[in-house]
């Protein structure tokens, strides 16, 4: 028929509310034009992020109805557990939902307590020693395990100097949050974008092709370990999909080769795995030998090239908040970080306990762990993908055909505008933060929430020329998981070649608060 099939329909609607042209000024005004103090209830379409701002299904749905709000062991914790276990490692997480979370009434599955070594949920339901699997209320949340944890072994009793400056962690891209965590942790954050992020790419090929610009370069990665030894590399760090590289998926050739040589050097690899199913689609989809296999089991293999990995549920967990760390027991990770009676896991469940609350639940209610076990079965299923797929590339397609310079090809979560380009011709550069102005003018005339990204959020005025080669100028338009409808796509299309065609009104942006505040684009005040 040359249209898709259907998958899906919706079962409860929220209306959106109306705010005038000038209201929205007032407001803006008044919030100093920072986009994130704008009132989401004054939007008609909000795509300052995919981050816990999905629907939910029923299935999760009635999965929060089983949620157990125990003080100690939960009995969600088991359920996420095999569910995390099923997703990235092995078995069918969706037959096992069913029986489990929904419908089980009985403890046997408990009394099971299968003990598997050398996996990510370490050691049985059971086990106290070695931990390896901590929940967190979401991905910053592992971040800040790892980091922190890591600058007690490395760097608390290193000479001054050593903070920002001897050990450096290359990837293929820090999420701002993650990159902060890092730096202050006291490393460096090393982006090693793709050599091919910046080929041209045509509009016919959105769909039949994918190069993989999320991809690291290996090329580089391999000069940074000649360049600092190993010794000075805590680990290698791949973000799938690549969210700072405009949302481009990363390839099992890509995550096989980074595995293949950090493990020559006995660096562990870490894999930041926000988008991993939406990444495991475009490998099915694009990457040559994927065609017939499953999604969960393109996960699987995933996941055995990494030693650690951090997760922000609140994107391809399906749900509105949390997240894990979890390591590979005695991998590569645990035997380089554990010190002689020190393990590297008991260091991390401290500061899990200290900071969030104790292991079954890391700061979720009981109901959030529920919904999440359930959210990884939903997430994974290839309708579900298919179609979000499909809305993120016919939104690009769209735009790229209207004039508007995108970055090309989509990635699934986003579509990121090139500011350069945006503004090419015009007297506007890159210390003007003309992305800054587009999502202010966005807000007020269309009542569209979008997120920049680029100079303003990387901190361009702050850097140095070295650090500044690290930043891709965008703005970013992410599509919350379940959430909009053709409707809404339509209608942003519009707005947004409206305002490209309008490009010489908006207005170059001055920082008047703030310039210097660590992610100061939460909380800084601007000007246009
Ligand atoms: N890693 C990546 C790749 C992310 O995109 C995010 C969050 C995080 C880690 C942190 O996770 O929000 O659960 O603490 N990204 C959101 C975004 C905020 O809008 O892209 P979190």
């Amino acid at each position: 028929l040359g249209t898709p099939i259907p998958s899906q329909y919706t079962l409860v609607t929220r209306n959106t509310f109306f705010a005038t042209e000038e209201e929205r000024r007032r407001v803006q005004q008044d919030t100093e034009y920072n986009c994130f103090a704008f009132p989401s209830s004054m939007l008609v379409c909000d795509y300052l992020s995919d981050s816990g701002t999905s629907a939910m299904t029923d299935v999760q749905w009635a999965a929060l109805m089983r949620g157990d709000e125990a003080y100690g062991r939960n009995h969600g914790y088991y359920c996420m557990l095999d569910s995390v276990r099923q997703t990235f490692e092995q078995g069918d997480n969706a037959k096992y939902l069913v029986n489990r979370v929904l419908l089980n009434t009985d403890v046997n599955w408990i009394l099971e307590n299968q003990q598997i070594e050398g996996g990510f949920v370490n050691g049985g339901r059971f086990q106290l020693e070695r931990p390896n699997f901590f929940i967190t209320p979401q991905g910053r949340g592992a971040e800040l395990l790892l980091y922190s944890t890591l600058h007690q072994i490395l760097l608390a009793d290193k000479p001054k100097e050593w903070m920002h400056s001897h050990y450096v962690i290359p990837s293929n891209g820090f999420f701002d949050t993650t990159e902060a965590h890092c730096h202050t942790a006291g490393f460096v954050p090393l982006n090693m974008f793709a050599a091919h992020f910046h080929d041209a790419f045509p509009i016919a090929d959105i769909g039949k092709r994918n190069p993989f610009k999320g991809d690291i370069n290996v090329a580089e990665l391999e000069k940074a370990i000649a360049k600092y030894g190993p010794e000075r590399i805590p680990f290698v760090l791949m973000t799938v999909t690549n969210n700072t590289a405009a949302g481009q998926p990363v390839s099992m050739q890509n995550l096989i080769d980074v595995h293949a040589l950090c493990h020559r050097h006995g660096i562990p690899v870490c894999f930041d795995s926000a988008r991993f199913a939406e990444n495991a689609y475009f490998i099915k989809t694009y990457e040559a030998g994927f065609a017939e296999r499953s999604i969960q089991s393109i996960v699987q293999q995933m996941y055995t090239l990494c030693d650690v990995f951090t997760m922000s549920a609140k994107k391809d967990g399906l749900v509105n908040i949390g997240g894990w760390l979890c390591f590979r027991d005695k991998g590569l990770f645990w035997q380089r970080y554990s010190r002689p009676g020190r393990d590297v896991g008991v260091a991390l469940k401290e500061k899990q306990i200290l900071s969030f609350g104790n292991d079954s639940y890391g700061g979720l209610s009981g109901r959030d762990i529920m919904a999440l076990s359930v959210g990884l079965s939903q997430v994974v299923q290839l309708a579900y993908l298919h179609r979000r797929v499909m809305q993120s590339q016919s939104m690009a397609q769209r735009l790229a055909q209207n004039g508007v310079p995108i970055v090309l090809p989509p990635g699934a979560h986003a579509i990121y505008i090139d500011t350069g380009k945006f503004f090419e011709g015009l007297p506007m550069t890159i210390g003007d933060f003309g992305g800054v102005g587009l999502v202010i003018e966005a807000i007020r005339l269309y009542a569209i929430r979008l997120c920049e990204l680029g100079a303003f959020g990387f901190e361009y005025d702050q850097k140095d020329d070295e650090a500044r080669k690290g930043i891709l100028d965008l703005v970013r338009i992410a599509i919350p998981r379940n959430l909009y409808n053709e409707e809404h796509i339509a209608y942003t299309v519009a707005a947004i070649t409206e305002l490209y065609h309008n490009r010489h009104l908006i207005p170059k942006v001055r920082i008047t608060r703030g310039a210097e505040l660590h992610l100061r684009h939460f909380q800084s005040g601007l000007a246009p």
